[in-house]
């Protein structure tokens, strides 16, 4: 069987995406990649790349090398970060993925792209969100969320690139830390409130926004690209969700959990600006109806798995 490759793959989603994978599909069979190097002790160097997904030649090296046949692209820059440092945004996101489509092309291989509420703008409808609707970001991060979209359906039905992928909400997870998105609060709350007993949030009480739990999103990248193609319309960009969330309301149910649990506001103008121009609550009925999308965790169950598991990594047993 040729090899899957995630790139980025030291990062928050890659850090579990590449366990589920080889769970799925063999140890052997998952090349995972990014521009750091893994740590020295880590477990699995054998069938790990160090790959900088900017550079033509060390990703052709790679995918020839490992005859690889799908590629999940995770190198990115993140939202909040991208606005920081819109110029390196534009180059990473955009030329890494013009790169991996092309070597896609040439070497007839599937690709996942992943893109976000962050491809929507302060035009767009904000609740109910559509599959297909207004998309004029005003950030560095959605304008090359937007462009990806559009360049991995063109490479689609200009060139017949099995290109396939999400618009994620915001992930929350345990595993690795966010990396410098408009979202990380949603899990930096769980660790202060483990840590702590308190958390200062950069966003305003009442910042309504998409989220889901890792498990849920890694399992929507495996199933959107395993998906019977002759089903699916969309193919690219699809709307996924799994609930929709305000800082109170997540500090509302860690209460339930954690009872002397305190949040304030510290608001953060850019990351404030940036979550008022996404989507409240996205319509993802185009993923729910063409590949059968459905989340198994809520606010609730997703409070009460995080907590625990992040108890155990935070307060190992004595
Ligand atoms: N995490 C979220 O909430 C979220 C939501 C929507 C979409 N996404 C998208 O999912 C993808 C992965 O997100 P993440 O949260 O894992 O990001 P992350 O910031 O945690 O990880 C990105 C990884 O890319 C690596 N990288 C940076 N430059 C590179 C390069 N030139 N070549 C190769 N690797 C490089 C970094 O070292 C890092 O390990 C991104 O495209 C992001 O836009 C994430």
């Amino acid at each position: 069987m040729r090899k899957f490759l995630v790139t980025g793959a030291l990062g928050q989603i890659g850090q579990e995406l590449v366990p589920a994978l080889r769970e799925s599909y063999g140890g052997a069979n998952v090349v995972a990649s990014d521009i750091r190097s893994l740590p020295a002790d880590a477990a699995d160097a054998e069938h790990f790349e160090v790959l900088d997904c900017t550079k033509p030649q060390q990703i052709e090296e790679v995918m020839r090398t490992h005859d690889v046949g799908c590629v999940y692209h995770l190198a990115a820059l993140l939202s909040a970060t991208a606005e920081d440092k819109p110029q390196t945004a534009w180059r990473l996101n955009m030329d890494s993925l013009y790169l991996m489509l092309e070597v896609a092309r040439e070497l007839d291989c599937a690709l996942f792209f992943p893109s976000s509420i962050g491809a929507f703008g302060p035009t767009t409808p904000r609740d109910q969100t559509p599959q297909d609707t207004i998309q004029r970001p005003n950030t560095m991060y959605g304008v090359t969320k937007v462009a990806g979209e559009l360049l991995c359906d063109y490479y689609a039905q200009r060139f017949g690139v099995d290109a396939r992928g999400l618009r994620f909400p915001g992930l929350i997870s345990y595993v690795a830390p966010p990396g410098g998105g408009t979202t990380d609060y949603s899990v930096e709350i769980f660790y202060q409130a483990i840590q702590t007993g308190r958390y200062t949030c950069p966003l305003r009480p009442g910042t309504r926004l998409d989220m889901m739990y890792m498990p849920d999103a890694i399992r929507a990248m495996i199933e959107v690209m395993e998906a019977d193609p002759a089903d699916l319309s969309h193919r690219n960009a699809f709307n996924v969700t799994a609930m929709s969330v305000t800082p109170e309301e997540l500090a509302d149910e860690i209460l339930k959990h954690i009872p002397d649990f305190v949040i304030d506001y510290d608001i953060d103008p850019v990351r404030q600006a940036i979550a008022d121009s996404w989507p409240r609550a996205m319509n993802d009925s185009a993923a729910r109806s063409e590949w059968r999308w459905a989340p198994r965790y809520d606010l609730s169950s997703m409070t009460v798995d995080m907590l625990e598991k992040l108890r155990a990594k935070l307060e190992p047993a004595k």
